[in-house]
């Protein structure tokens, strides 16, 4: 004779396992409101200072698509962190890294080849290195296949100007 009553509980486990699951991936990556400040690192832009911000970049990225440039950023986001004092994931938190020269925040291990680069990073550069980083600087530590369509470089990119404090 079968036991209904286990089954049940298989399966109102395997349920409340889901729904932890949909939960965790659900929750926003970003989004101002979304990302709890603390005392050591900072938080994203609300939506209006996200507004104000892109305005002030220079074109094209000033016309870009934050809300693309926010959802093609999560597939950067497995490995790096934006807000100011984020961790070091598997790549460096990006939070200045505009002007800054590349491989050089000094708690992260870069690979020699992105050190050797001489670059400073500006949107072009980042354009180039995330359309094909293993082509932009073979022998590259960062993993990512390339993200081939422009507009989605541009909104990325607009984005990550907007996030990590970008100065003209
Ligand atoms: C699989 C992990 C991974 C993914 C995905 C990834 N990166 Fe990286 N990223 C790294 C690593 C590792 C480095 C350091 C590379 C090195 O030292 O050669 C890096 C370096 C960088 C740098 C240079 C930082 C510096 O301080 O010089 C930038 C800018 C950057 N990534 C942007 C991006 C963007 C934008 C995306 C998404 C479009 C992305 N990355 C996706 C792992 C990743």
């Amino acid at each position: 004779m079968r036991n209904p009553g286990l089954t049940f509980a298989v399966v109102a486990i395997a349920a409340a396992a889901l729904a932890a699951c949909n939960k965790s991936a659900t929750q926003p990556a970003s989004g101002g409101t979304a990302a709890a400040p603390s005392a050591s690192t900072g938080s994203l832009l609300s939506d209006d200072e996200a507004k104000k911000a892109l305005a002030a970049l220079p074109a094209p990225y000033n016309t870009a698509d934050l809300s693309n440039g926010e959802s093609k950023f999560a597939l950067c986001s497995t490995c790096h962190t934006v807000v100011e004092g984020g961790p070091n994931m598997t790549g460096p938190n990006l939070h200045g890294v505009f002007g800054r020269k590349a491989g050089s925040k000094a708690d992260f291990k870069y690979s020699d080849v992105l050190k050797a680069t001489g670059w400073t990073w500006d949107p072009q550069h980042v354009d180039t290195w995330i359309t094909d980083p293993k082509v932009a600087a073979p022998g590259t530590k960062m993993t990512f296949a390339g993200l081939k369509d422009p507009k989605d470089r541009t909104d990325v990119i607009a984005w990550l100007m907007v996030q990590t404090g970008y100065k003209p």
